[in-house]
């Protein structure tokens, strides 16, 4: 897809569709009244006749375009024009781009963020029609099955604004190019079943964003590499699976050698039958999701290398299954993580923390400015805050801020909770230096304080994404989240 800053006159602007919105009770905005008369009144018209009233979600192709030199127009009903905000302005380019997945337009331009008054407000306009576009002509498809999917007609789209905001609209689309890409690879590892999304295939998807792209360098460990590391907890876990256990390493160079890097760990347990403390069967599905994590730092990562990001990134992906037999954890058993710590596994379904823990450990290598770790951890943050905003834990209220602010910005919220010492106590086990689950209560927070005894000197923060990676029911299927997100905090910088 290519996406165009268009600054001239709408008589000036040929295209195939143009995007217009009109408000609730008929109303149509500056540009908007340009265009009606242009077309002759046929926006007027059709808003007289009552086709169309502007309420938000309403949509009308126009085939009448007079002297405005467009194929189509068309309306997007967008709500009451003095309410007009982010979320509504969202909710019309995704019902716009929606439909031109499906036509046979080849270009389009979007009328909707012409009104920007500042850079900021025309940036985010141009981010958002990009990372939409993407979001909505998704398709998934399993590897190497079957040709691909055709693709939509739609080749270009373009923005129309103010020419004084058209270098800030023009790095908007790009962000949101990347941003978009970043996010539909997400979606793609998360949807792709388990037995296609193994350990071993996560590696190989890391070795190929490797590919051609000085700034990463990827490693891939073995069993074998990570028993030497000492990295038992994380092994603790593998023990009843068949599929071999890898531990990704991925470095992007963006900036001088000596910058300290941002480091993102990601949860990747390919599946998660809860091993020997069996899941019940009803949506165990949903645990082939339970890699969201590794899969969103793999999206952060395509988007750093896409926009071209100015900082040291690492991705840290810890990744196998987690499998009930005769050679699985047992509940009781003690383990002995990377970080000599002792831990007795008194549920194997806890099984994040377990190897999110190791992973912890090896980032401190790195010397990070800041650590992230992004985990389905715990149904218990489903719970709390449903499924819009992300559990967030930090034992820094800088990072922390940072990371609400960035997912306020990015529409991808977060929410904090707080990780008192009275909280971490729940964990004391009589056979070990902890236990790897607090019992019923607060357990995202004890989940947290689990890993927090792992990032000793670091600036730490957490994303319990449980509840926001992926869609159930009939939508089932990835959101591409926390990437936006992550992107944003890494882009602020
Ligand atoms: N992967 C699950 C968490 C999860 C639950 C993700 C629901 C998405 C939806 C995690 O490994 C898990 O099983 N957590 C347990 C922890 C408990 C045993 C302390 C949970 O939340 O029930
Ligand atoms: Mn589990
Ligand atoms: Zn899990």
């Amino acid at each position: 897809m290519r996406f165009q800053v268009k600054t001239g006159k709408p008589e000036k602007q040929s295209c195939k569709v143009a995007v217009v919105p009109v408000f609730e009770s008929g109303t149509l905005g500056s540009t908007g009244k340009a265009i009606d008369k242009l077309c002759g009144k046929a926006i007027s018209g059709v808003i007289k006749a009552g086709d169309i009233s502007g309420k938000s979600g309403e949509m009308l192709l126009l085939t009448e375009t007079g002297d405005m030199p467009a194929g189509r127009i068309l309306l997007v009903g967008c709500g009451k024009e003095d309410e007009f905000d982010r979320l509504e302005y969202r909710k019309a380019v995704q019902a716009s781009c929606a439909i031109l997945v499906k036509k046979p337009y080849t270009d389009a331009l979007f009328y909707l963020a012409d009104d920007c008054v500042a850079d900021e407000h025309a940036y985010r306009a141009a981010r958002i029609i990009a990372e939409t576009w993407h979001y909505q002509s998704y398709k998934f498809q399993l590897p190497g099955k079957g040709k691909a999917p055709a693709a939509p007609a739609l080749k270009s789209i373009g923005i129309a604004v103010n020419s004084k905001y058209a270098s800030a609209a023009k790095k908007g689309l790009s962000d949101g190019d990347g941003i978009g890409k970043g996010m539909n690879f997400t979606r793609d590892l998360g949807n792709t079943p388990s037995n296609y999304c193994t350990p071993s295939y996560l590696a190989k998807q890391a070795k190929a964003l490797a590919k051609n792209e000085t700034k990463l360098t990827t490693q891939v460990l073995n069993e074998t590499e990570i028993k030497k590391l000492g990295m038992g907890s994380f092994l603790s876990v593998t023990a009843g699976s068949k599929e071999p256990a890898k531990f990704i390493i991925m470095q992007y160079q963006g900036a001088a050698k000596t910058a300290r890097p941002v480091v993102i760990v990601g949860k990747g347990i390919t599946f998660d039958t809860g091993g020997i403390s069996l899941k019940p069967p009803p949506t165990m599905d949903e645990m082939k999701f339970d890699m969201g994590g590794a899969a969103a730092a793999f999206g952060v990562m395509r988007a750093a290398i896409e926009i071209g990001i100015k900082i040291n990134l690492v991705v840290l992906v810890p990744t196998c299954e987690n499998m009930p037999s005769a050679t699985a954890t047992k509940p009781g058993d003690v383990v002995t993580s990377m970080s000599g710590q002792t831990i007795e596994v008194l549920n194997t379904d806890a099984e994040g923390r377990l190897i999110l823990c190791d992973a912890l450990t090896y980032a401190k290598r790195f010397k990070p400015a800041a650590v992230i770790d992004v985990a389905t951890l715990t149904g218990a943050v489903v719970v709390a805050l449903g499924k819009y905003r992300m559990g967030l834990m930090a034992n820094s209220d800088e990072l922390a801020n940072e990371l609400l602010s960035a997912g306020e910005s990015a529409d991808d919220p977060a929410w904090r909770l707080p990780l008192d010492k009275q909280y971490n106590d729940l964990l004391k086990s009589n056979f070990a230096d902890m236990a790897n689950i607090g019992g019923r209560d607060a357990g995202t927070i004890t989940a947290a304080c689990f890993l927090s005894r792992f990032t000793d000197g670091m600036n730490w923060a957490h994303l319990d994404i449980a509840g926001v990676a992926y869609h159930s029911g009939a939508a089932k299927g990835g959101t591409g989240r926390p990437v936006q997100l992550l992107v944003e905090y890494l882009l602020n910088r």
